[in-house]
C-alpha cells in the first residue's frame, strides 16, 4: 500500500489512518481481531473503548490542528486495573466519533513515574504547543505522587505520535502535608489576572484524616510552580476528591463562543462549574457558582436543597455507573464536551475472559441551563452521523395502565428519542421527604413493577422478547409541596438472569417543571449492547448503565415502551435509529 501524503491525511484523517502504514498504529492479531468483531455480544460498537485490555479515567482530551485526540488511563498488559503499569492510552479523530489508535503517548519508565502514569489534562500553550500534566507514582520504598509535564516530540507530526517527558520532572512534588498516596490529577491549566498559569490538583491535606482539597498550583513558565496558601475548594465532606474540574459556562442567552477554553479568559460572562470526583462514593458531583480569580477560589451557589456538608445534595452530572469525567473546550464547535468512565459491572474474571474492560460514555456536550442552576448534557451532534435506518410507531398513541408495546426493529443498537405525555397530573402520588436525599433507593422500592398514579413508564430496552430479561428506563411523577418532582430511574435488577453481577436500580429527580413544561418529559437513551446511556428532561439528568444481558449472546434484543401506572401516558414523539458501527481503534491488518 503506497503511503499516502501528510496533507491528504488531515483532510480525510479518519480513513486515512486506517490505511497508514505507520508503525505507530497498533495491529491486531487474527484473534484480537475476532474478539472485537465480536466481543462477546456485550462489546459496544459505538462508544469509545480500546481494542483490548483496561481504560479507565479519559485524560488530556484536546483539539489541535484539526485533529482530535483522547487520551485514556490504559493498562497495555492485561483486562485489569495493574496500578503500577499504566499508561496514557492515545486515540485521534476528525469528527469525535470514529477513531485511530496510536502507541501509547506516556509509559511509567522514569524515575519520577515509574510506578504509573496516571491521570491529568492537556493544555494548549502560546504558540499553538500542547503541553500534558501528569500525576507520577514513585515507588520508592514508600509511595509519592508527583506532577510532571510532558510535551510533543515532534510538532511537525499531525497526530502527535510521541510525547517526550523532560528530565526537570517532577515540576510538582509531594507536598509535606499531603500523604503520598493523595497528591493527583492536575487539571487543565488557565490564565488569571496576574498572567500567570494556574492548574488546580486534588490532595487531601493534613495527614491520613485531612480535608479533601482542590490545591492551586501558579507558574510564569509552565515549569516553576508555586502553591497558593489557600486551596480552590475544600470539602469535610467528601474524604478524597480526584480528577477535580473547574470550567466557565456562559450565562444563560450569552453566546458559547465568548467563553474562549480556559476559566480565567472568560470572566464577565460567566459563572463557573466545579465538578469533584468523590473517591469513596466513586461518583461524580459539581456544583455551579463563581470562581474569583484574584483569590483563586471557588464559592457555590447553594439552594435551599443543597448543604455543602451532605455530598447527597450536590447535582451529579450522570446519577449511574460513570466516574473520573473529563470535560475540554472544542475551539471548532464553540462548546465545552465531556467525557466519562463508565466501568464495567460484571466481574473481573468475566473482564479478562473478554480480553477488555472500561468504556467512555459518548462525547457530550455541556452547557448551563436557562434555569441559571444546572448544567444540561447532550450527545454531540456527530453521533447521528450512525443514525442509518429509522424505526418508529407509536406515535401520538396512548399507552394505557399495564401496557406493554413493542418498537419494531430496534435491537441492541440503537438511540431512541421519545416525549412522554401526562395528561393526569393529578394523580400522583405524594413523596414522603425522607426520599428525597436518595432516589436510588427510591427507584428500589417504586420499582418498574409498582405501579403508581403517574408512571412508572418509559422504555425497556436490550429486553429478551418474552421479556424475562430488560432493563428498565422509566420517571413516575410524585406531587411534592405545591409542586411536582419528578424521579428518573434506570433499574438493572432484571437486566440478566445471572447472580453474581451489580445491578442495581439507579436514581436521579429531574429538575423540571413539569406543568410548564405541557406536563411532558423527554428520554433520549442510546443503547449500544452492554451500555444504555439515557438522557432525562433535555439532558438535565442523566444515567449510564452496564448490562450483560445472556439473551444478548444467541438471539435478538427488544425495546419497548411500557406504562406502569394507573393513568394513562401518551407518546407524543417516538423515533428510534438503528445506529452503525463506529470505527473505534481498530486497525485492520493488510
Ligand atoms: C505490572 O506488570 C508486571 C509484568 O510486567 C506484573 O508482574 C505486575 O503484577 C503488574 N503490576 C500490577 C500492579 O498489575
Ligand atoms: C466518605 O469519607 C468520609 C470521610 O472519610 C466519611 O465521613 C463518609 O462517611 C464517607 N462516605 C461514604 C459513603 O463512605
Ligand atoms: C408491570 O407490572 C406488572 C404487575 O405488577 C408486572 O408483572 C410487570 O413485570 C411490570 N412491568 C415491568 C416492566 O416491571
Ligand atoms: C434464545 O432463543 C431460543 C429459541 O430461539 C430459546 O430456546 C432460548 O431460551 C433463548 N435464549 C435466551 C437467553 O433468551
Amino acid at each position: 500500500m503506497a503511503r499516502l501524503p501528510v496533507a491528504a491525511c488531515i483532510v480525510a484523517l479518519h480513513l486515512c489512518l486506517l490505511l497508514l502504514p505507520s508503525s505507530s498504529l497498533r495491529r491486531l492479531s487474527e484473534a484480537e481481531s475476532s474478539l472485537v468483531q465480536h466481543g462477546g455480544g456485550s462489546r459496544p460498537a459505538y462508544h469509545f473503548l480500546p481494542a483490548k485490555n483496561w481504560q479507565n479515567d479519559p485524560n488530556g482530551p484536546m483539539y489541535h490542528n484539526g485533529v482530535y485526540h483522547l487520551f485514556y488511563q490504559y493498562n497495555p498488559l492485561g483486562a485489569t486495573w495493574g496500578s503500577g503499569n499504566l499508561s496514557w492510552g492515545h486515540s485521534v479523530s476528525r469528527d469525535l466519533v470514529n477513531w485511530a489508535a496510536l502507541n501509547t503517548a506516556l509509559d511509567p519508565t522514569a524515575p519520577f513515574d515509574n510506578n504509573g502514569c496516571w491521570s491529568g489534562s492537556a493544555t494548549i500553550l502560546p504558540g499553538g504547543i500542547p503541553a500534558l500534566m501528569y500525576t507520577g507514582r514513585i515507588d520508592a520504598g514508600k509511595e509519592a505522587q508527583v506532577q510532571n509535564v510532558a510535551f510533543p516530540k515532534n510538532l511537525a507530526d499531525p497526530l502527535l505520535r510521541e510525547w517526550v517527558k523532560p528530565a526537570y520532572n517532577p515540576v510538582i512534588s509531594l507536598p509535606a502535608d499531603v500523604p503520598g498516596d493523595r497528591f493527583r490529577d492536575p487539571t487543565t491549566a488557565w490564565v488569571g489576572h496576574d498572567s500567570l498559569w494556574r492548574i488546580a490538583v486534588a490532595a487531601k491535606v493534613g495527614g491520613p484524616s485531612g480535608i479533601a482539597s482542590t490545591l492551586i498550583y501558579r507558574s510564569k513558565d509552565f515549569r516553576h510552580w508555586k502553591r497558593n496558601t489557600l486551596p480552590l475548594y475544600t470539602s469535610r465532606a467528601a474524604g478524597m476528591v480526584e480528577c477535580p474540574d473547574l470550567f466557565p459556562v456562559a450565562e444563560p442567552g450569552v453566546e458559547e463562543g465568548r467563553l474562549g477554553y480556559t476559566p480565567g479568559m472568560a470572566s464577565g460572562v460567566v459563572r463557573h462549574v466545579l465538578k469533584l470526583s468523590v473517591m469513596n462514593t466513586t461518583e461524580d458531583y459539581y456544583m455551579v457558582g463563581s470562581y474569583d480569580d484574584a483569590a483563586d477560589t471557588f464559592v457555590p451557589e447553594l439552594d435551599n436543597e443543597r448543604s455543602l456538608d451532605d455530598c447527597r445534595t450536590w447535582r451529579r452530572f450522570d446519577y449511574g455507573h460513570v466516574y473520573a469525567s473529563k470535560s475540554f473546550f472544542d475551539v471548532r464547535k464553540n462548546r465545552r464536551v465531556l467525557w466519562a468512565w463508565a466501568t464495567e459491572s460484571d466481574n473481573m474474571d468475566d473482564d479478562i475472559a473478554k480480553g477488555w474492560s472500561g468504556v467512555q460514555t459518548v462525547p457530550r456536550k455541556v452547557w448551563l441551563d436557562g434555569d441559571g442552576k444546572q448544567l444540561r448534557q447532550w450527545p454531540i451532534e456527530e453521533i447521528e452521523t450512525l443514525r442509518s435506518k429509522q424505526v418508529v410507531g407509536l406515535l401520538g398513541a396512548q399507552v394505557n395502565a399495564g401496557g406493554v408495546n413493542k418498537i419494531f426493529g430496534a435491537g441492541a443498537q440503537v438511540d431512541v428519542e421519545a416525549i412522554f405525555e401526562i395528561p393526569y397530573l393529578e394523580d400522583a402520588e405524594t413523596l414522603e421527604p425522607n426520599w428525597q436525599l436518595d432516589p436510588q433507593k427510591l427507584c428500589e422500592e417504586k420499582s418498574a413493577s409498582v405501579s403508581g398514579g403517574v408512571g412508572p413508564f418509559g422504555l425497556l430496552v436490550m429486553a429478551s422478547g418474552d421479556l424475562q430479561e430488560h432493563t428498565a428506563v422509566f420517571f413516575r411523577v410524585f406531587r411534592h409541596n405545591q409542586n411536582y418532582k419528578v424521579l428518573m430511574c434506570t433499574d438493572l435488577t432484571r437486566s440478566n438472569g445471572r447472580d453474581k453481577i451489580y445491578k442495581p436500580p439507579y436514581g436521579g429527580f429531574v429538575d423540571i417543571d413539569i406543568e410548564q413544561h405541557r406536563k411532558s418529559i423527554s428520554l433520549r437513551t442510546l443503547i449500544d449492547h452492554s451500555v444504555v446511556e439515557s438522557f432525562g428532561g433535555g439532558g438535565r439528568t442523566c444515567i449510564t448503565a452496564r448490562v450483560y444481558p445472556e439473551h444478548a449472546e444467541n438471539n435478538n434484543s427488544h425495546v419497548f415502551v411500557f406504562n406502569n401506572g394507573t393513568g394513562v401516558v401518551k407518546v407524543s414523539r417516538l423515533e428510534a435509529w438503528r445506529m452503525a458501527r463506529a470505527t473505534v481503534n481498530v486497525v485492520h491488518g493488510r
